[in-house]
């Protein structure tokens, strides 16, 4: 069986950005099914050579020292382009009959990619209906969608119905490129295939989650989506929940992608959908100083660029352990880690040789960029009386297996190849993941409440989030990590 993926929205910056590097990636490490056609089609009239000679510019760029001429021509052969329009069903007309030559009379899998802006999806999967292009009697037809899947769970609910007329669910992979990162499922290996732990992976044990996704950048020529989108749309819906699911997730029975998703649901469905007064309480909302100032950002925008938001997994594994998510741009460093902070030992025998005050174990899952995981416990300060201080085991990905981490779509793409969901949203889990979304906007819009605040870019949010983490007796871990396996505050 040979395999053709489709880009839609071939012309835009995520083809050329990820999924070309990704799939040369794999043409390059061999892991490309042999035979795999790519076909290209976006509403600029190129030739298959145009297009090849395009992308041969952007991936030398994005695929960096990856780079080399005599594979990539190797490569490029099986990159094709049809030229359509996704309004005009005549062009999928063509564009079937273009796979079906390009394909012969043997039999094909396909798998769709639309890499298109989001107001194209629904047009699309009409398309497919209409021109039977979903129809598996000649191979599986998969169709992978990016995100965002909705801007509100009404939006995700009619975009799954629309979906659901055309594909089944078995036939659909929605991205969330967060868990095609090897660290990510790092934490299931990290909890499911050790032993120790597993048993102490609950509220006996652990006092708090943080989870943080900080980010240098500013919102940049991003303004007209983000303004619209905001951080809880752009990074809570999808990338800070998928973290917190795995996070929080029982044991499925199998790594099988059904056994795996509904767990994730579940966790979802234990979350406390907070009322507008534990919204107004258990959140802060801010913008970066500048924020507004942004091309295509309303000069009034309420849009938060950073978020904490403090949810609560309501079953008998972490009832009473809060998990804080927080994420913003034009933060101190680009950091996404996980941090497990465990309770303080219930009586301390050391107290005068305490230096700083007490602070109980801590796990640090370093999702990127120093990808890793640090334990850190009390050791005696050697010739020193009984004085302690928190010291680290220090696990490093690249030390242990040098070579860099691969693309998150690497991963991804090859996994809807094979048609193994695991790591793709299923419909009620984004459904869900809005069902917790959606009453924060409507707080933030109906009661004003929490205010917004304003944070100077390049720290880690504004002076309240601490302040507020403060009152509550705890304190956020932020290091910056260190490429070298170091760390820095
Ligand atoms: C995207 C968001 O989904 O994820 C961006 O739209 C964000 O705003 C990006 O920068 C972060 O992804 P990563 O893989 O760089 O952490």
């Amino acid at each position: 069986m040979s395999y053709t993926l489709v880009i839609f929205g071939a012309s835009g910056d995520l083809t050329s950005r990820k999924l070309i590097p990704a799939l040369y990636g794999l043409f390059r490490k061999r892991r490309l099914p042999e035979g795999t056609r790519i076909v290209g089609f976006a509403r600029t009239p190129y030739s298959d050579d145009q297009w090849r000679g395009k992308l041969t510019d952007s991936t030398r760029e994005f695929a960096g020292a990856e780079f080399d001429s005599a594979s990539w021509q190797q490569f490029a052969q099986s990159i094709h382009y049809q030229p359509g329009d996704i309004g005009h069903r005549e062009d999928f007309v063509a564009l079937k009959k273009r796979l079906d030559e390009l394909e012969g009379s043997a039999d094909a899998s396909r798998v769709y990619y639309l890499a298109t802006a989001p107001q194209f999806y629904e047009p699309a999967i009409e398309q497919f209906g209409a021109t039977g292009l979903a129809d598996e009697s000649h191979g599986t037809r998969r169709i992978v969608i990016e995100k965002p899947f909705g801007t509100d769970l009404a939006t995700a609910k009619r975009l799954n119905e629309e979906v659901h007329k055309v594909f089944s669910e078995q036939q659909v992979y929605r991205i969330d490129h967060y868990l095609g990162k090897e660290t990510v499922q790092n934490v299931m290996v990290l909890r499911f295939a050790n032993t120790i732990f597993e048993p102490i992976w609950n509220r006996n044990y652990i006092d708090h989650v943080q989870i943080t996704v900080a980010e240098e950048v500013t919102v940049g020529r991003r303004g007209e989506y983000y303004d619209k989108a905001g951080v809880l749309r752009d990074m809570f819906q999808n990338h800070l929940l998928q973290l917190l699911m795995i996070t929080a997730m029982e044991a499925p029975v199998r790594y099988k992608a059904d056994a795996v998703r509904d767990e994730k649901v579940k966790v979802l469905h234990a979350i406390r959908v907070p009322t507008p007064e534990e919204v107004c309480r258990d959140t802060v909302r801010a913008q970066y100083r500048g924020y507004r100032e942004t091309p295509d950002v309303a000069a009034g925008s309420q849009t938060a660029t950073f978020a904490v938001v403090k949810l609560s997994v309501e079953n008998w594994r972490w009832q009473g352990v809060p998990f804080y998510l927080r994420s913003g741009k034009a933060m101190s460093c680009l950091t996404t880690q996980i941090v497990i902070q465990f309770r303080e030992p219930p009586h301390m025998l050391f107290p005068s040789g305490r230096r700083f005050e007490q602070e109980g174990n801590r796990l640090v899952i370093q999702v990127q960029p120093a990808e890793g995981i640090q334990l850190h416990f009390q050791t005696k300060v050697p010739d020193a009386g009984m004085q302690l201080r928190l010291t680290d085991l220090d696990f490093s990905f690249q030390r242990e297996f040098h070579g860099t981490m691969p693309e998150a779509y690497q991963r991804l793409l090859l996994d809807a190849m094979a048609g193994d969901a695991s790591l793709f949203a299923r419909a009620d889990e984004v459904e869900a993941a809005w069902g917790i979304i959606d009453p924060i906007h409507a707080a933030w819009r109906t009661t004003g409440k929490p205010q917004m605040l304003e944070y100077e870019p390049g720290l880690w949010g504004p002076q309240a989030a601490i302040d507020w983490m403060g009152a509550q007796g705890r304190s956020w871990f932020d290091a910056c990590p260190v490429i070298d396996g170091s760390h820095s505050s």
